[in-house]
This record gives structure tokens, C-alpha cells and sequence, in this order.
């Protein structure tokens, strides 16, 4: 496309995404002596870790006898025994390390009176194997992901990773079947750019901002998945969506789970803590697939709170305001803001919202993207890696423990940074890229910016995110998941007939929104295809037509390829990783997730 030219960058690793996964695996790659690259469409320290609040997990012991095992067996029940065994129990046996790690560099943890790394309490984190609640939780008050992210941003720099800021990743340069790199668009000059790399790390989040409330930021548009579905690859367990039982009311902004581990509880109408109903031993602290269950159901059966009944109450107004402000100062500022709620006197009317992706892109827990290829489901793709939220290694199966996200990031964005050290070689030679393989790119950027029909993306955005948010909910049936199908299958054939006002280059933010517009349709349409394709319930993806978990037909990964040129979905499936890495831990047979 002659209009067009790229400018070539060189690297032996390109990461996208500046989240945490994405500077940890940087630096990680970066202090392994290789040339490391991180391009993002954001500065680093404004990426969607910066929101995450209550706290990181890890089996420290700081607040009570805690161990690895516990960790383990609380996040392959909370998976609902869908999680890869052998990624878990990677996960939890390096996550103490991964938070002394952090603490070193410099980030700020709350502290207990003697010094060490305050735990809270979270959903789903049990003693001696779900006997009650421990305090595993490591926090830097309710501001941990900003904490971290600062301070790896820091540690990034220091190991001479080259930042491109402000740089929308545009597609996957591949070379039948390997990953060569990636091409961009450099958003403050409007110039075009190839990064060629040994290997492309993908750690771009997740697509929250395909649903109409979420705790996302507007960033959050799962750019890596939409780039691996447009270069053939499959996403995995994308059904898989989980709801925070705590957005506010309207806002969807995240109240901390945390603030229900320093105390605070749910009621309803009636002033009940029905909780206690739903989960006997763990109570408000049960996961938040059963909790966003129990507030629904709550609201269906009449005891919502507020005029229309349609929401519920979040109590931390019994807690010690100096609790409040030391250890829930964001959330206090946040609900003043958004509920016009003083916490101390009055409960946040709060809703479950979109808040995490448990599906993506398909890894090992070396971060290698795998795909099923001539019968063997751990094929591996050449030259690319995924990490973080855009990946399924998958530690969270069907359903995420809160606080094993913060520590999915940096246990695998380091395992990452440890892998390439081992398998690459700095300098290694690379072919040169074939302006064949980045035609396609060209093409569809150009086709975009001159799209001339008559529907905004903006209005088109809105029909899927209505779409996602009605038809994939807390609770699913074959009805509304249909329902989803058809008006997703809408949306995508209205494409054509989009309209892009902003023929510019230069910060053309009409045209950006487009692109994130495209890698969210495709990732909402496999979410609600795979959804109506799963017929049983397992962790957050609830069927009330198949209300049973069923281990004999379903306890497999969804595969699901898009094809974009006829909006269909090709589904297949990868079997779970139900052994263990060591023989350290026996295997934990399925039984039923009671609380
Ligand atoms: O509630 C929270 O602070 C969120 C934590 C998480 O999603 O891990």
C-alpha cells in the first residue's frame, strides 16, 4: 500500500502492554541481557494495573501459619477444577518470592506492628484446605496495583528496556505460522513502525470494555486477543467472564473486595446478611462467582435495595473509621465521588460488575502461547508469548480468586523474563520482514480510516456492549445466549457501513477507537458463542438451563477460532491439566464447591 511506509525497529524481544505483566516480563527479559522493547498505547504508569486496589496473594504466614498447599487447593476449587494443576502450583509456590521481590524494589506494603507485610483477608483464601478464612492477601492499603506499577516502571528503566509510548500495536507479523513481531501505529506523529523480534510478548489486558458496566478502564480492549484471533490463533475458556460482586450502583467503579476482608458485609432489604444463607462457613468472603450469584438472586426474588430494588448494600459505616483511612482510603474517596456516600455513616449501594477475563490467549506456564495442532493440545506457536489478564495459562479457570490476579502477573511476567533468558540468544540473527507479511496490516488500517457509511463506531460499540451486558450475565440460558449471537452477528455485519470522521493520522482518537472496536467484536462473539456452546455450570458461567457441573463431558478448555470474513466461530477444545508439576502435592479430586 504505497501511501503507507514503516519505519523498522530491531529488538530480540518486543513486549506489548505496560501493565504489570508486561514490565515484569520486560525487565525480567531486559536483565537476561536481552534487547528488550515495550511499546504501549499508554504511558506505563496510567495501564489498568494502576486500579487494582485490595492486594496481591501470596502464602507469606505474616498473619497466622499459612503454606503453598492451602494456596493451591483454594485456587483449583475456586477454578471450580477448571485451572491447569501444573500452572497453579507454579503460581503459589512462587508467589511468596515474587511479593519479597516487590518488596525489595521498593513498593510501599502496609505493615503489621512488627514490621512485616500486612495480609488481609479475600474471597475464597482458606487455612488447613477450606477449614475458614486466612489473611493472605498482601496490600499497600487499597492502592497495591499502583504501588506495583510504579515501581516496576522504575525497575524497568533501570534495566534499559526501550519504551515506545503511545504506540496502538496494529497486527502480529507472521511468517506461516511464527511470530516475527508486530507493527504500530506511533499515535502522536501518526508514523507506522515494525518491530521485529525473536519473540513477542502480548500482555495487553483484558476486554472488560466489551460489556456495558465494568470495572475496565476504557482501555481495556483486549487488543492482544483481537490481534492472535486475526492471525488464526484460538482464544480459550473466553465463557468464562467474571462479575465483581462490587461495582457502585450506576458508576461501576470497583469497591475493594478488601473492604469485606477488613469487615465490611452485604444485606439487603430486609437488613439481612444473607450471605450466611449462601455460604455457611466463609460467608461475604465466599468467591465472587457465588457472590454475585447470591446478590442476583437477591434482587430477582424482590430483596434488592433502593427505589426500584434493584441493587445492594455494601456496610463498612460499623468498622473503625481509622481502619477506614488507613487501610480503605481509596475506596472512601471513591464512594464519596461516585455514591455521594460518606462510608462511615452510610452503606455503598454497590452491583456485581464486569471486572476480569478468566479466558485469552492460550499458554504454558513458561508464557508460551499453545494451540491444539495435528492432535497434540500443547502445541506451541513460534515467537510468541502471552501474560497477564490477555492470557489463559490458565491458574483461574472458570472463575478467579481475588488477589491471584496480582500475582498471576508478576509470578508469569517473571517467568517469562526467565524463559526467554534461557532460550534465546541476544543478537540472534532474524529474517528480514516481507512487506508481504504486513500488506494485510496496511490494508485494514487504510480501509478503517476511510471508512465513509453512516454508523459511528461509537454507536456500534454501544450495541455490542448492550448486547454482552444483557445476554452473558451472572446467569445465562440458552434463550438470552442466542439472543447475544444474533445481535453480536448484527453488530458485526454493520461494520460495513461504518463511519470514520477523522481522515487524519495524528492523535486521530475517532480512528483508534475503531481499531479497539475491532479486537473487541470478535473476542464479545466467541464469548457468547462459547458460552451457549457450554451446556453445565461451572465457576462464573452460570446456565440456568444446565444448572449441574458436568466433569464428564465439560471439564476441558474452550478453543474458539473467528473468522472474520464470515463473523463464524470454529469451536474445539484442550483437555485440563489435572497433574501437578512435583510430586508434592497429591492430586485434588473434584468435589462439589461448598463454602
Ligand atoms: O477487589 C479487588 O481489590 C480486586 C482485586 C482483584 O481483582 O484481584
Amino acid at each position: 500500500m504505497s501511501a503507507y511506509s514503516f519505519t523498522d525497529h530491531r529488538f530480540d524481544v518486543v513486549v506489548v502492554g505496560a501493565g504489570g505483566s508486561g514490565l515484569r516480563a520486560a525487565l525480567g527479559c531486559a536483565a537476561a541481557g536481552l534487547r528488550t522493547a515495550c511499546i504501549s498505547k499508554v504511558f506505563p504508569t496510567r495501564s489498568h494495573t494502576v486500579a487494582a486496589q485490595g492486594g496481591i496473594s501470596a502464602s507469606l504466614g505474616n498473619m497466622g501459619q499459612d503454606d503453598w498447599r492451602w494456596h493451591m487447593y483454594d485456587t483449583v476449587k475456586g477454578s471450580d477444577w477448571l485451572g491447569d494443576q501444573d500452572a497453579i502450583e507454579y503460581l503459589v509456590r512462587n508467589a511468596p518470592d515474587a511479593v519479597y521481590e516487590l518488596e525489595h524494589w521498593g513498593v510501599p506494603f502496609s505493615r503489621t506492628p512488627e514490621g512485616k507485610i500486612y495480609q488481609r483477608a479475600f474471597g475464597g483464601m482458606t487455612r488447613n484446605f477450606g477449614e475458614a478464612p486466612i489473611q493472605r492477601t498482601c496490600a499497600a492499603a487499597d492502592r497495591t496495583g499502583h504501588a506495583m506499577l510504579h515501581t516496576m516502571y522504575g525497575q524497568a528503566l533501570s534495566k534499559s528496556v526501550e519504551f515506545f509510548i503511545e504506540y496502538f500495536a496494529l497486527d502480529l507479523i507472521m511468517d506461516d505460522g511464527v511470530c516475527r513481531g508486530v507493527s504500530a501505529w506511533k499515535l502522536d506523529d501518526g508514523s507506522l513502525h515494525r518491530f521485529s523480534a525473536q519473540t513477542v510478548v502480548l500482555a495487553t489486558g483484558g476486554y472488560g470494555r466489551a460489556y456495558f458496566s465494568c470495572t475496565s478502564a476504557h482501555t481495556c480492549t483486549g487488543d492482544g486477543g483481537g490481534m492472535a484471533l486475526r492471525a488464526g490463533l484460538a482464544l480459550q475458556d473466553m465463557e468464562f467472564v467474571q462479575f465483581h460482586p462490587t461495582g457502585i450502583y450506576g458508576a461501576g467503579c470497583l469497591i475493594t473486595e478488601g473492604a469485606r476482608g477488613e469487615g465490611g458485609y452485604l444485606t439487603n432489604s430486609e437488613g439481612e446478611r444473607f450471605m450466611e444463607r449462601y455460604a455457611p462457613s466463609v460467608k461475604d468472603l465466599a468467591p465472587r462467582d457465588m457472590v454475585s450469584r447470591a446478590m442476583t438472586i437477591e434482587i430477582r426474588e424482590g430483596r434488592g435495595v433502593g427505589p426500584n430494588k434493584d441493587h445492594i448494600f455494601l456496610h463498612l459505616d460499623h468498622l473503625d473509621p481509622k481502619v477506614l483511612h488507613e487501610r480503605l482510603p481509596g475506596i472512601s474517596e471513591t464512594a464519596k465521588i461516585f455514591a455521594g456516600v460518606d462510608v462511615t455513616r452510610e452503606p455503598i449501594p454497590v452491583l456485581p460488575t464486569v471486572h476480569y477475563n478468566m479466558g485469552g490467549i492460550p499458554t504454558n506456564y513458561h508464557g508460551e502461547v499453545v494451540t491444539l495442532a495435528k492432535g497434540d493440545p500443547d502445541a506451541v506457536i513460534p515467537g510468541l508469548m502471552a501474560v497477564g489478564e490477555a492470557a489463559c495459562v490458565s491458574v483461574h479457570g472458570s472463575n478467579r480468586l481475588g488477589s491471584n490476579s496480582l500475582i498471576d502477573l508478576v509470578v508469569f511476567g517473571r517467568a517469562v523474563g526467565l524463559h526467554c533468558g534461557e532460550v534465546l540468544k541476544a543478537g540472534a540473527r532474524q529474517p528480514e520482514v516481507n512487506d508481504a507479511w504486513t500488506e494485510p496490516h496496511l490494508s485494514r488500517f487504510d480501509r478503517l480510516r476511510h471508512s465513509s457509511g453512516a454508523v459511528p463506531t461509537a454507536a456500534l460499540r454501544l450495541e455490542m456492549q448492550r448486547a454482552a451486558q444483557e445476554d452473558a450475565a451472572v446467569f445465562r440460558t440458552g434463550e438470552t445466549l442466542r439472543s447475544g449471537v444474533q445481535r453480536l452477528a448484527a453488530v458485526h455485519a454493520k461494520r460495513k457501513d461504518l463511519k470514520v470522521v477523522d481522515r487524519g493520522m495524528i492523535w486521530n482518537t475517532d480512528l483508534m477507537e475503531t481499531l479497539e472496536f475491532e479486537n473487541l467484536i470478535g473476542q464479545a462473539i466467541v464469548t457468547v458463542e462459547g458460552a451457549l456452546n457450554r451446556q453445565e455450570s461451572r465457576g462464573a458461567h452460570a446456565r440456568e438451563d444446565f444448572a449441574e457441573r458436568d466433569d464428564k463431558t465439560w471439564m476441558k478448555h474452550t478453543l474458539a477460532w473467528f473468522d472474520d470474513a464470515s463473523g463464524t466461530v470454529r469451536i474445539d477444545y484442550r483437555p485440563v491439566h489435572s497433574y501437578t508439576m512435583t510430586n508434592d502435592i497429591a492430586y485434588i479430586p473434584p468435589k462439589a464447591r461448598v463454602y
